[in-house]
């Protein structure tokens, strides 16, 4: 497994290998990310995965600080999997925090995490696109747990040409339902089972929205079943997969997404479903 770190090196040899499949990370690895890997895997064995905790995409600085980094376990995840390359590449040479352009978003107030996280989504295109420029990739592998990251990012790609296709990837869950992430292990044993309800109550009103017309009642009563155990919910809504606003009647594909926080811990997850 090639290790990279240095930019003029990343930009050689990534240009030596054909039909990249690139599945960009921020470390801290498990059965989530080792899931993206293992539908790159399948597709070609020329796989590049990065690992680089984005400083521009955390609006909470001490969220940054205490992001786990794991870069021993993670390399050897990675080499028992049998990537072909890490792109580790340092913040100084991305010149990530200091350019002369800057990304802006437009048309993106859904009222989901664009609004509790100030510049994240900000943050989040303007290191996958820096990453995309200098791997280059005929593919990016994105999980679905983060569904606005993946709807952003694939607006990107079609809005800026990039010959680039975006494979979305199911979320990993645990045994008791929670979605896999680098932030559950910021939680104690006891909050790891209760983080469960979140998963239950979004199934749960995934099964009751049987139409479009009581979608708003369900998102009520799940919500205030949430805030009466205690979770303080930023927000529990029902979206069309396609935009991701509220959906028109018409629409029939349809995804449950929730954001909320345990004491301090913010956790997001989402359901995809199907009305008649
Ligand atoms: O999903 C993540 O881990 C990050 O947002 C990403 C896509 C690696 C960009 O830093």
């Amino acid at each position: 497994m090639k290790i990279i770190k240095k930019l003029d090196i990343a930009k050689n040899y990534f240009s030596s290998l054909q039909e990249v499949i690139f599945v960009p990370t921020m470390g801290n690895l498990h059965a989530g990310h080792i899931q993206l890997i293992n539908v790159a895997l399948k597709k070609t064995p020329n796989v590049v995965v990065s690992i680089f905790v984005n400083p521009t995409q955390f609006n909470d600085q001490n969220d940054y600080i205490n992001y786990p980094r794991t870069i021993k376990s993670d390399l050897s995840i990675l080499k028992n999997l049998g990537i072909n390359s890490v792109f580790i590449p340092n913040e100084e040479e991305l010149n990530i925090s200091n350019q002369e352009f800057s990304i802006t978003l437009n048309n993106q107030d859904f009222g989901l995490c664009e609004k509790y996280r100030d510049g994240h989504f900000e943050g989040v295109v303007t290191i996958v696109s820096k990453l995309c420029n200098i791997i280059k990739p005929k593919y990016l592998v994105l999980g679905k747990k983060d569904y606005q990251q993946l709807h952003v990012l694939q607006k990107y790609i079609q809005n800026f040409c990039y010959p680039i296709k975006v494979l979305p990837v199911k979320t990993v869950r645990e045994k008791n339902g929670l979605a896999m992430s680098s932030r559950n292990n910021l939680l104690t044993a006891s909050q790891l089972e209760k983080a469960s309800e979140l998963y239950k109550n979004i199934l749960e009103l995934s099964k009751q929205c049987r139409s479009i017309t009581n979608i708003s009642k369900s998102e009520k009563k799940f919500t205030q079943n949430l805030i009466a155990k205690d979770w303080n919910i930023e927000y529990l809504t029902v979206r069309s997969q396609k935009t991701l606003l509220h959906p028109k009647s018409s629409e029939k594909h349809l995804v449950v997404m929730i954001a909320a926080k345990i004491e301090n811990i913010r956790l997001i997850d989402n359901i995809e479903f199907c009305i008649n």
